[in-house]
């Protein structure tokens, strides 16, 4: 993967070829990337203005907010970008145990691009996150929700740890059927 400074020095048009040894897919996509900077400019994905609107419209739209950001749903969308997947206090309560929305500023903080899809791939978090959702994801989408996430840059606490079935959680839970 071409590291920041390199996309820089690459000329608009180069930039797929300027990755020596690059499987052709990854080129591939560089490529794909490449394409929606502005005016052919080939700005890094984490730094692409046009990857990270696309990345705040999926994380929007597709749904990430609803559980990943306290009170969102509640306040009919209305709470500050700045707070946007911090992660929740409240609980998943089911036959899984309890879990609770991962703090995905912290969580994404430390993942370059290549360990964000391969995560977002494997992934198979317990209910209610619906990872087969992530996963069906094109790779341009998910390095655009990772563009974002980078973009805006951690905050927040950890969210708390999830309990295992038969443990009871301290503070509120919503309550599937046991
Ligand atoms: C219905 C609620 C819900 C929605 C919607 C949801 N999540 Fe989750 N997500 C969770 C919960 C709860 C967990 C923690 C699961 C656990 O502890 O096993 C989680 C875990 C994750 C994890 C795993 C973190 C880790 O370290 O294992 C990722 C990544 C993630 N969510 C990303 C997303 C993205 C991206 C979206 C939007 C496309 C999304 N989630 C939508 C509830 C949700």
């Amino acid at each position: 993967m071409l590291t920041a400074g390199e996309a820089r020095a690459a000329q608009p048009g180069e930039r797929a070829a300027a990755a020596p040894g690059a499987p052709a897919a990854t080129a591939a996509r560089a490529a794909q990337v490449a394409q929606t900077a502005p005016s052919g400019k080939a700005a890094a994905p984490r730094h692409d203005p046009a990857l990270i609107a696309r990345g705040r419209y999926l994380v929007q739209t597709a749904g990430c907010n609803d559980c990943h950001t306290p009170g969102y749903a509640e306040a009919g969308g209305q709470v500050p970008e700045k707070a946007w997947l911090t992660g929740d206090r409240l609980g998943w309560r089911g036959p899984w145990g309890t879990t609770y929305p991962t703090n995905l500023r912290l969580r994404l903080a430390e993942m370059s691009r290549d360990e964000w899809l391969r995560f977002a791939r494997a992934m198979q978090p317990r209910p209610p996150m619906p990872w087969f959702n992530v996963r069906a994801m094109s790779d341009q989408d998910l390095t655009a929700i990772w563009a974002w996430v980078k973009a805006m840059g951690p905050a927040g606490e950890p969210a708390p740890q999830a309990l295992p079935p038969g443990q009871a959680p301290v503070g509120p839970v919503v309550m599937f059927p046991q």
